[in-house]
């Protein structure tokens, strides 16, 4: 949700910013802008609304410079327009801000300290550029005092990274953090900031973690971090990023999205190796296994299609460990929290790791004094650094917008975890579970899936592309699969397209069954298939196409996507495969930007 770079003294500037905002865009692409200086004080601010391309397009031989802070922004306070894209300057062209977060609290700061000054924008950012020189105006502050007493007076509630240039030290860039993600890289005779580390990965593997609070001094041959209290940190390690920067490229793939489908066979295979020893048994933290064995109730917390991805691992909880799981929408748990039981454990879902509203729960939780782990894609995430434990997705970085590979490797590892929990208790159903042989299987079987992927292409045309809403339907763990199956399509096809328990359509929601809705009947489990296949039928007495997606063992002569056999706890795995690639041309075959949805950022940092 709003990305952000910067660079102290490279000659290049200009194209690792721009280079780095493409590997942002991910977290939101309303608008893009930079600003560069070089030594001799020369400097340039550029913004367009809509993709990086527009910016880099904009860019002309004249745009250079030696140090510079760009933005790609996900709008929040104001239109998208040029104006309101960062950076934001002050009035008398002094300095120079991007910022990734909210303020809480601008208006009131305009009030009282800015009454008479017409703002250029409508956004929360442009409050504290004006207000940084206010302060070195009216007060004689340098910059840095003036940021700090700027900063000093945000509310609590606001969340920002920021970084501040001013034109009068052309090479040094203020960077300050308070929840929103921000990470210093350390180059070769200059240093780097991005939110992101993927985009510095062409400069630097090294980098700096920030913590809330911390404010930093970036110059081409220093870091100086001082913490939330003042005091100069001198013990921070950098730590090692180990992602080749060429696994953030699209290679021959034209879209992010197809190239992470394609990519799950292998990501099954690498966490099958990085976390099931030579017995095939799961290899885990023993102090996390004591300390989940000691609660009596597991806490799913996520956002989005990782909640889904929490509804699938309820199941392996509560049979394989016989934990009784709870799965909660972060943004609700945050402000509505169920009564706990005695020994409630946390387990929070996020790709990113960097989602505000999981974050609010786990700060919240662990204030509580309650043990949380997280299972994420980013080593070194918010939410990873916070929780007592981490386990990774080892998905490899997930780009487009809409999720896929980490919703796999997010079950997969809830497998993996429930496994070792109930190994440890010589539960049988854990015992007993072959789960490498199964990830084995699923692998196999995704790869069938996907190699397959003309005929999801097909059944796009034939039936979605003109389509205005459509349902995915099923029970149990196959409903928890239409949930995420709708929001695939929906968020990048842009066809309403619902989720839906199959036994419930008829209690209302059948009503919108009209001629030719496809409704998406998804078949894996033995206990409930016929159920829905009943209620397909009963939309398609009522005019829908009915389409199925079908496990091998229970496929009949007319069903349409059959696919391979696994155990039935991990058929999730499969089953969004398809829809996965029916939503992904879908949205192709509309001629939308697949990795680009309207309204959406990939990490979303507001709550
Ligand atoms: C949908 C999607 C979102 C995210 C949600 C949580 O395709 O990607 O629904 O799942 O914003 O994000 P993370 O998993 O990063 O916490």
């Amino acid at each position: 949700m709003c990305g952000i770079v910067g660079v102290a003294g490279n000659k290049n500037a200009v194209n690792i910013l721009i280079n780095g905002l493409q590997k942002l865009e991910y977290r939101g692409y309303d608008s893009a802008g930079l600003y560069v200086s070089d030594k001799d004080g020369k400097d340039c601010l550029i913004k367009r609304t809509g993709a990086i391309s527009n910016l880099k397009k904009a860019i002309g031989s004249d745009v250079k410079g030696t140090s510079g802070i760009g933005h790609t922004r996900w709008a929040t306070h104001g239109g998208v327009t040029v104006e309101n894209a960062h950076p934001h300057y002050s009035q008398d062209d002094r300095f120079y801000l991007v910022h990734n977060g909210v303020i809480e609290n601008y208006k009131e700061l305009k009030e009282q300290y800015l009454s008479d000054f017409t703002f250029t924008s409508q956004t929360d950012t442009e409050v504290v550029v004006q207000l940084v020189d206010y302060f070195a105006t009216k007060e004689n502050m340098n910059a840095k005092d003036a940021f700090l007493k700027t900063l000093s007076l945000l509310d609590k509630g606001s969340s920002y990274a920021f970084q501040l240039m001013d034109r009068e030290e052309p090479d040094t860039i203020y960077v300050a953090k308070d929840k929103s993600p921000l990470l210093i890289g350390i180059g070769d005779g200059c240093n780097v900031v991005c939110s992101d580390s993927l985009a510095m990965l062409n400069v630097t593997h090294e980098f700096l973690e920030l913590n809330d609070g911390d404010f930093v001094t970036v110059k081409p041959d220093s870091i100086d971090i001082q913490d939330k209290d003042g005091n100069k940190v001198t013990d921070r390690k950098p730590f090692h990023v180990d992602i080749d920067a060429s696994d953030t490229d699209k290679g021959t793939y034209p879209y992010y999205m197809l190239k992470e489908i394609d990519e799950q066979p292998n990501v099954m295979r690498k966490l099958s190796s990085e976390y099931l020893n030579e017995d095939g048994n799961p290899e885990i933290e023993e102090d996390l296994l004591k300390s989940i064995k000691q609660a009596d109730r597991l806490y799913i917390v996520a956002a989005g299609t990782s909640y889904h991805a929490g509804l699938v691992g309820k199941n392996l909880f509560e049979t394989m460990a016989q934990i009784p799981t709870e799965v909660h929408v972060a943004s609700e748990f945050a402000y509505n929290m169920p009564l706990l039981s005695k020994n409630p454990f946390f387990i929070f879902l996020s790709q990113s790791g960097e989602t505000a509203d999981s974050r609010e729960v786990l700060v919240n939780v662990s204030k509580a004094g309650y043990k949380s782990l997280t299972i994420t894609n980013v080593a070194k995430s918010t939410l990873s650094r916070e929780s007592d434990y981490t386990l990774l997705l080892h998905a490899g970085p997930e780009i487009s917008v809409a999720s896929t590979k980490a919703y796999t490797a997010q079950i997969a590892v809830e497998a993996i975890l429930a496994k070792g929990l109930g190994e440890a208790d010589q539960i049988k159903a854990a015992t007993e579970f072959n789960l490498r042989q199964q990830l084995g299987l699923v692998a196999t079987g995704m790869q069938t899936i996907v190699d397959e992927k003309e005929k999801m292409n097909q059944l796009s045309q034939d039936y979605f592309v003109n389509a205005s809403k459509s349902f995915y339907i099923g029970r149990g763990i196959d409903y928890f699969v239409s949930l995420e199956a709708a929001l695939k399509l929906k968020e990048i096809s842009y066809i309403h397209a619902e989720g839906f328990a199959s036994g419930e359509l008829k209690h209302g929601t059948i009503a919108l069954i009209e001629d030719k809705t496809p409704v998406i009947g998804i078949i894996t489990q033995k206990n409930t298939s016929n159920l829905t296949r009943s209620n397909l039928e009963e939309t398609m007495a009522r005019g829908s196409k009915a389409i199925t997606i079908v496990t091998k063992a229970l496929a009949k002569e007319d069903d349409d996507i059959i696919i391979p056999d696994v155990n039935s706890m991990l058929t999730p795995l499969l089953s969004v495969i398809p829809a996965q690639l029916l939503a992904y041309y879908t949205s192709l075959n509309k001629g939308l930007d697949v990795d680009h949805p309207r309204n959406l950022a990939k990490s979303v940092t507001v709550q």
